[in-house]
């Protein structure tokens, strides 16, 4: 046992407590402060090494310098810890203002975007032009009941298209609708003329080749008012015509049946792929050399439609049409097979 081990601690504990705070303040980065503990209270540190002289310090000794020795190891750790802290803190600041990233700059590879196929542009195009010319769109169920879809539209019961080979029957009574005429009884029966409404929405039939296909799309216009005539309809769809195809675009009414409208008509539009600049159309293969090409049917609601969805045939007249999607796009972008258009192939979509 000696005293001079009991004042070597006591020296070696005020060196150490002069100077450690120094040491960690010099310290600018953690492994150099995590160093500079290290060298204070590490395994071979200097706090370390002196405690080793404890056991030679008498016991009347042991507890004020003990005491002491812990003092300055709290003093240590503490004044650690508070050091480590703000380390940590300028380094984030440091971080912030460094703004590594730019999040407002542009990806470096160009990522490749989706785009509308060309049936849904084609459908928005038609929508619109008739919007503009005042319509409402509104659209209809593709389930529908055979009351709404044949028999309100005059069909007789033996006709065709009501027949098992030509139509998709649910059960009895119900099938998936074979046209958007369907929306005309809709909208007749629940709202009252005057009345201008279009919709679009997709059509099933037992159809399969390469100008039809089993589910395609149609858009379906009508107007019922008083004293609506034939010359309207030729101005609507004419002006629609123009709106799709270009000014001056010809149009002609060519008389077609359906058993919902007389008179009935089909309309062509003249070839948009053979016009010359003179406006002539020698023919082609897309208008199968006729220099016309056909858009749509259409025709003067039939009084009996009226009469089976309540309106007075005596006061209002009115005009509706059909337009398929399909066949204005195909005839837009010059698709040759009708099923392109739903086989979801990225080689033909991405020529959009
Ligand atoms: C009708 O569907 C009538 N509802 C149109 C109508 C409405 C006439 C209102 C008068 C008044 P149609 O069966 O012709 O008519 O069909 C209209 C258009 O749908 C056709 O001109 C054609 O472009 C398109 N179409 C018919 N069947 C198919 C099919 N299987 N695949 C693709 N397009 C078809």
């Amino acid at each position: 046992m000696s005293d001079d081990a009991a004042a070597e601690i006591e020296r070696g504990l005020e060196r150490l407590g002069a100077s450690f705070r120094d040491a960690f303040a010099a310290a600018t980065s953690e492994p150099a402060l995590r160093e500079a503990h290290a060298r204070f209270l590490g395994k071979k540190g200097e706090l370390t090494q002196l405690l080793r002289l404890m056991g030679q310090v008498p016991g009347a000794d042991k507890k004020r310098v003990g005491e002491k020795v812990n003092l300055l190891r709290n003093d240590v750790e503490a004044e650690f810890q508070k050091r480590l802290g703000s380390i940590e803190r300028a380094l984030r600041e440091a971080d912030l203002r460094a703004r590594p990233f730019d999040l407002t700059l542009p990806g470096r590879t160009a990522a490749p975007r989706g785009h509308l196929h060309p049936l849904t542009r084609v459908r928005r195009d038609i929508l619109t032009a008739f919007h503009e010319l005042g319509f409402a769109i509104a659209s209809g169920p593709e389930v529908e009941l055979e009351e709404n879809n044949f028999t309100k539209l005059g069909f007789p019961p033996d006709h065709p298209a009501t027949d098992m080979q030509d139509s998709f029957w649910v059960r009895p009574g119900v099938l998936l609708r074979t046209h958007t005429s369907n929306v005309q009884i809709r909208e007749m029966l629940a709202n009252k003329p005057p009345l201008a409404v279009v919709s679009a929405g997709a059509v099933y039939r037992r159809d399969d080749d390469i100008t039809h296909s089993p589910m395609f799309h149609q858009v379906e216009g009508f107007l019922v008012d008083e004293r609506v005539t034939f010359a309207e309809l030729k101005g609507v769809l004419t002006a629609f015509a123009e709106r799709l195809y270009g000014p001056n675009t010809p149009v002609r009414f060519r008389p077609s049946y359906f058993p919902f409208v007389e008179p009935g008509a089909e309309v062509d539009i003249g070839c948009v792929f053979c016009a010359k600049p003179d406006g002539t159309r020698p023919g082609c293969r897309l208008c199968k050399y006729t220099g016309w090409i056909e858009i749509l049917g259409c025709g003067m609601i039939h009084p009996v439609v009226f009469e089976n969805t309540g309106i007075d045939p005596e006061r209002y007249s009115g005009f509706a049409f059909g337009i398929g999607i399909e066949r204005v796009a195909m005839l837009r972008y010059d698709i040759p097979d009708i099923r392109l258009m739903f086989e979801n192939d990225p080689r033909f979509l991405s020529q959009f």
